[in-house]
């Protein structure tokens, strides 16, 4: 098997307008009066108004406090997915991408020039997985049967039926990529002006195809600043997924990871916390629902079935699947989805970090251009060659594209949830709690890190800095500054976990 070279097309979007905004009354003073009166006049009016806006200003800060934000728009460019936020961002890895808080401000620091950026991206959004889909649509079955009329807000499912597929991205997730591309372009304007981006992808078609859309957004980005861009399409180097190629993108080498123990550390975490959570659910519903008895996994796909039809849908609109559990069950169910992260691929499991070892050596070769040294599961054929693996000074623009759990694996193995406790299986916790962690917070639909490098003023090292998503995630082990940033020498000596093979021994112990 050979990696694959595919060429994006060309293809024109428009269809992220401007946002919407809103019109401001204007006073009109009267020009009867006379001169003296009429500048009292003003003052008062100007008063008035000013007075007008703050209390206008107070009601509506407060409103967003405890109310849904408007419905549209569902989706932009930069802030992502923001309808009804209460909900949709408690949706773990099903949730779309959304603009992340960040304590640390992610603009760029002052005096500060991007010199290099990495973004290494999920897929889109996409529908359930194969055998996900046949277990909804048997859920589905069961369920109509059993409830003869579905009534108030169940009512919708009178004439449900499930279309949804399986794996492939929708067009609500193409236009999340094609976002994510044009979004990325604008932020690294400066670079990616210059330079075209080397892009890779782990080999699933709706990851390629999610990389293809991204090339696209990055494209309308830069030509729509009349810059020529003639290395477009971009070459995308695609990694097959099959086991036994080695694919910094794609776990499934490290045998004790996929067979042994260390392979049901996910699933025993999410398995307690699903009996917690869900029999107060399930008894809600067998009471709204004569005529029913759900299983505890049932419970979880009704839930599932709220985030996926509402990618399904062409413009992300809120599924009514969704308004059927309470808030407090949404946070619920999103705290499943990041124990499975957790405990399944990232800091959680002893051999989760170890499966993200291989690309974070290859960040490192990126960083300081300098050969791959890697014992895991780099491709050792590809990255000597520098038409699949360049490092060179002037390749300065990455962008991987991979999975949610490829995803935590190389999080865990740069250590940049190093400083959170091991999570609880019987209680939710925050993402204040956990320092920032959860599914939703890191590996969303089109969820995205970049590694950035940057030169600030006249000092003679660079720095490295890591964004999730748009939060700074302050860089551990090497003499962090106020910015999140380390220097780029005292970044690669942290990665000692990396380095040093990251307990790759143990996959074949
Ligand atoms: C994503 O790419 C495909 C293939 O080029 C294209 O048909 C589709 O229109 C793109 N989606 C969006 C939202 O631009
Ligand atoms: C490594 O990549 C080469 C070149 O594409 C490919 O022929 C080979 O099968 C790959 N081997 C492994 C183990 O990944
Ligand atoms: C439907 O009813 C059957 C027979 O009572 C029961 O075994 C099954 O668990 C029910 N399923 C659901 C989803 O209510
Ligand atoms: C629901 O199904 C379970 C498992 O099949 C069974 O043990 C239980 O008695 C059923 N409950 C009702 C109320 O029918
Ligand atoms: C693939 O990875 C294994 C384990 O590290 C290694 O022994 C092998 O040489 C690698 N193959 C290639 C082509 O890189
Ligand atoms: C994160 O923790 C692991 C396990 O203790 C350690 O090996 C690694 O060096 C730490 N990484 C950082 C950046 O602190």
């Amino acid at each position: 098997m050979a990696p694959k070279w595919s060429n994006a097309l060309q293809r024109k979007r428009s269809r992220y307008g401007p946002l919407p905004t809103t019109e401001d009354g204007v006073y009109v003073p009267s020009h009867r009066d006379d001169p003296s009166r009429r500048r009292r006049r003003i003052l008062y009016a100007m008063m008035l108004a000013a007075f007008t806006f703050i209390l206008f200003f107070v009601a509506w800060t407060r409103v967003g406090e405890s109310s849904p934000r408007p419905a549209t728009p569902c989706d932009s460019v930069e802030e992502g997915y923001i309808c009804e936020p209460e909900i949709s961002h408690f949706w773990g890895q099903y949730s779309e991408f959304f603009s992340v808080p960040s304590k640390i401000d992610d603009d760029v620091p002052d005096r500060c020039e991007i010199t290099f950026a990495q973004i290494l991206s999920r897929h889109g959004g996409r529908d359930p997985t194969a055998s996900k889909t046949a277990r909804y649509s048997a859920f589905v079955s069961e369920l109509k049967s059993n409830v003869t009329t579905f009534k108030g807000k169940y009512a919708f499912l009178n004439d449900y039926e499930y279309t949804l597929g399986a794996d492939q991205l929708t067009t609500f997730g193409e236009q999340g990529m094609v976002n994510s591309g044009i979004k990325f372009f604008n932020r690294y304007r400066k670079l990616a002006s210059k330079a075209t981006p080397f892009i890779r992808s782990a080999g699933q078609d709706r990851v390629v195809q999610s990389a293809l859309n991204w090339t696209q957004g990055f494209h309308a980005a830069k030509t729509s600043k009349h810059i020529k861009d003639s290395a477009y399409p971009y070459n995308i180097l695609t990694l097959p997924e099959d086991i036994g190629f080695n694919n910094t993108l794609s776990h499934g080498t490290c045998d004790a990871f996929e067979n042994g123990p260390a392979s049901e550390i996910g699933d025993d975490a999410t398995s307690t916390w699903q009996s917690v959570f869900t029999p107060p659910i399930k008894a809600r519903l067998e009471k709204d629902l004569p005529g029913t008895n759900f299983s505890l996994d049932q419970i979880v796909y009704f839930m599932d079935l709220c985030p996926f039809n509402t990618v399904a849908s062409p413009t992300g609109k809120v599924s009514p699947f969704c308004a059927l559990f309470t808030e407090a069950e949404w946070h619920e169910y999103d705290y499943y989805e990041t124990l499975d992260k957790w405990y399944g691929y990232g800091t959680g499991n002893p051999l989760g970090p170890t499966q993200g070892v291989g690309w974070v050596n290859e960040l490192i070769a990126r960083l300081t251009h300098a050969p791959v040294q890697d014992d895991t599961n780099t491709n050792r054929t590809l990255d000597a060659d520098p038409a699949t693996f360049p490092i060179g000074k002037k390749n300065n623009l990455f962008a991987d594209f991979s999975h949610d759990n490829d995803m935590s694996g190389i999080f865990a193995a740069i250590g940049l949830y190093n400083n959170t406790e091991p999570l609880s299986t019987t209680e939710v916790e925050t993402t204040h709690e956990t320092n920032g962690f959860s599914a939703s917070w890191t590996v969303p639909f089109a969820a995205r890190m970049y590694v950035e490098k940057m030169k600030c003023g006249r000092g003679k090292e660079e720095f490295v800095r890591v964004i999730m998503n748009d939060r700074v995630i302050p860089l551990q082990g090497c003499g962090v500054d106020k910015y999140g940033r380390c220097e780029l020498s005292a970044f690669v000596k942290s990665l000692g976990f990396a380095r040093s093979g990251g307990l790759w021994s143990q996959c074949y112990a």
